[in-house]
Parts: structure tokens; C-alpha cells; sequence
């Protein structure tokens, strides 16, 4: 597929990611009682709104907005447009649709944690373990990718992308 100059290919497709969602969803159902929701935006919109429409348990749900990445590079730094709310004393569920260096999810479940959550786990849509700067181990992963960039699914590149059902990688 080409849009606006650059080239994509397929990596995960609609049926493959509904299968996989399906099956966290069943998974955290399973390990929980009525965890709290916490979506990143604005990556995890597409993948939070799939998953808890799967979940078989009930769940309360909250966003939290952070902005730390700007193109293909990293600013190593996590800027809070819209702050956590109130956590205290639940079992917090952070829902992510990617982890890639682990600094936006090391300082999450940091500030989750002091704001006085009873347990903070991660799910993430995906994982790029290859990248990692900061000690992060996700406790749910959709799945594990090499080095791309991908998009689609609720990822972007430069805002764009975001509306396309399957996931991408942009090609050199
Ligand atoms: P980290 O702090 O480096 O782990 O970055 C996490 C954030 O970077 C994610 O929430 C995404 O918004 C963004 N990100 C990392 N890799 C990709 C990618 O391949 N495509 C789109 N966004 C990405």
C-alpha cells in the first residue's frame, strides 16, 4: 500500500489482531476481579475499546493522555496532557499500544503506583523488546514485533495512519 509517499506493508492483519484480542481479554478476565482500565491515548484508543468489549468481567475504565514520541525518534521524555485519576486503592490495568523503549511505561506505572494503586499491571498490543532502554516486562502482549515502525490500528506516524483496521510497517 502506498499513502502520501510512503510504502506499507502488511504485518498483522484485521482477523489475526480480533483473535489476539479475544484471547488477552479472556486471559486478564481470568486473573482479575474487577481491575481499572487505563488507556494511553491516544495510541490504545482502537485497541481499549476492542478489548473491553471482550472482557467477561466487570471494568471500570480511565484514560490517560501522554505525548513522548515524535516521529521515528525518541525524546526520552513524557509529557502529561491529561493526568491519572483517582487510583487510589484499585487494581490498575494500563492498556497500551506499544511498548518500545519502556520509558512512557516505566514513568506510568511509576506515577499509577504513588498515587496509591493497590497493583499495576501493563497490557500491550505490542511489543518491540529489541528497543528497550528502560526495564520494562509487559504483563500481556498481543505481539512481539523486530525493530519497525509500525502503524495502524490506532498508531501513527505523525498523527497519521491511525484509522487504518490492520498494522502496518513503513518501509525505507
Ligand atoms: P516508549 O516510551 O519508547 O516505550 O514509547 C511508547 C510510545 O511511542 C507508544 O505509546 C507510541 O505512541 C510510540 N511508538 C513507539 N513505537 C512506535 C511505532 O512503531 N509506531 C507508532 N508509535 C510508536
Amino acid at each position: 500500500m502506498c499513502r502520501s509517499d510512503l510504502k506499507l506493508e502488511l504485518l498483522i492483519g484485521r482477523d489475526e489482531i480480533g483473535r489476539r484480542v479475544k484471547e488477552l481479554a479472556e486471559e486478564i478476565s481470568r486473573d482479575y476481579e474487577s481491575p481499572l482500565m487505563l488507556g494511553i491515548l491516544n495510541g490504545a484508543f482502537i485497541f481499549m475499546a476492542d478489548l473491553v468489549r471482550e472482557m467477561k468481567i466487570p471494568v471500570e475504565i480511565e484514560f490517560v493522555r501522554v505525548k513522548s514520541y515524535r516521529g521515528v525518534n525518541t525524546t526520552g521524555k513524557v509529557e502529561i496532557l491529561m493526568d491519572v485519576s483517582d487510583v487510589k486503592d484499585k487494581d490498575v490495568l494500563i492498556v497500551e499500544d506499544i511498548v518500545d523503549t519502556g520509558i512512557t511505561m516505566n514513568f506510568l506505572v511509576k506515577r499509577v503506583m504513588k498515587r496509591g494503586a493497590s497493583s499495576v499491571k501493563v497490557c500491550t498490543l505490542l511489543d518491540k523488546p529489541s528497543r528497550r532502554i528502560v526495564d520494562v516486562i509487559p504483563d500481556y502482549v498481543g505481539f512481539t514485533i523486530p525493530d519497525y515502525f509500525v502503524v495502524g490500528y490506532g498508531l501513527d506516524y505523525n498523527g497519521m495512519y491511525r484509522e487504518l483496521p490492520e498494522i502496518y510497517r513503513i518501509c525505507d
